[in-house]
């Protein structure tokens, strides 16, 4: 899939060592095989998305197979619709879900995160995808270049996300449910305050094609659960009182719930 330069939006050559394109704007392929194309424009802190302690926990949570079932569901979710590639990522994380659902459906994938630790990390796992550091808000692809977008439990921007599908083209998104995580809530807050969620959100310019919910039942014990709660947002509203609670939770059974909608391109 053609790269745009973040600057000009001109295509991007690719030689090993850096990414070039005709006004003569550069970008160095980094040791580990992704891109820097963050502009500082782009970024509201001097190190955007999540940080290198909350990549390194998501990759043993989710190495540990914990997650399986979502991973599970979503490529059968994608199979199922039939969709292909190129996939493009948006808030790919260390690339757990992205790299086996491009090597599911045999098809080319591009990873993009605002976060650098995020992508370096993802680059080690799968050296046949393009990493890019970026952010979702100006994806630097052409129009209508990418198949499937995918968005696990990250962002939704409609309209960029249309921009780059091509017309019939799919938009997989993972959202967390409201019962999503209620152990580690109920250990981390003095009360729970329950908020309704729109599961199902109407998106301007695609169509719903499916919704499927998922719900298990997992454990974790020892240093997963720090792991489990640095992958969520409670990460850093966590108060001190919450902290030594879950410091002092050995074992931790808990529920996930999310669900997969998948979307067409109108
Ligand atoms: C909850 S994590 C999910 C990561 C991955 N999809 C997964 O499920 O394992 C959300 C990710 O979105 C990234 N992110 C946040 N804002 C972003 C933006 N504007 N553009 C691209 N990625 C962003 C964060 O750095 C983080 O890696
Ligand atoms: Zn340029």
């Amino acid at each position: 899939m053609q790269i745009l330069c973040p600057i000009c939006r001109e295509v991007l050559a690719r030689t090993p060592g850096a990414w070039r394109c005709e006004k003569g704007h550069s970008f160095d392929v980094a040791r580990q095989g992704y891109v820097n194309l963050l502009l500082v424009q782009n970024k509201h802190s001097l190190h955007p998305g999540d940080t290198k302690e909350q990549v390194l926990a998501r990759r043993a949570f989710l190495d540990s197979g914990c997650y399986q079932p979502i991973l599970d569901a979503v490529c059968q979710t994608a199979l199922r619709h039939g969709c292909t590639g190129p996939i493009l990522d948006a808030g790919c994380g260390e690339g757990y879900y992205s790299s086996r659902l491009a090597e599911a459906l045999g098809a080319q994938l591009v990873g993009l995160d605002i976060s650098k630790e995020a992508v370096r990390c993802a680059a080690s796992r799968h050296k046949d995808a393009t990493w890019l550091c970026a952010t979702a808000a100006h994806l630097p692809v052409p129009d209508g270049s990418v198949g499937l977008l995918s968005s696990l439990f990250a962002l939704t921007l409609p309209e960029e996300f249309s921009r780059v599908l091509r017309p019939g083209g799919f938009y997989l998104q993972v959202l967390a449910m409201a019962d999503h995580l209620l152990g580690l809530k109920s250990v981390i807050y003095e009360e729970l305050t329950h908020k309704e969620k729109d599961s199902v959100p109407t998106l301007p310019g695609f169509t719903l094609e499916e919704s499927v919910p998922v719900r298990f039942s997992f454990t974790v014990e020892g240093a997963q659960v720090q792991n489990l709660l640095a992958m969520t947002p409670h990460y850093y509203r966590i108060s001190k009182e919450g902290a030594r609670r879950l410091a002092q939770t050995q074992t931790l059974r808990d529920t996930a719930s999310c669900v997969i909608n998948l979307y067409r391109k109108n």
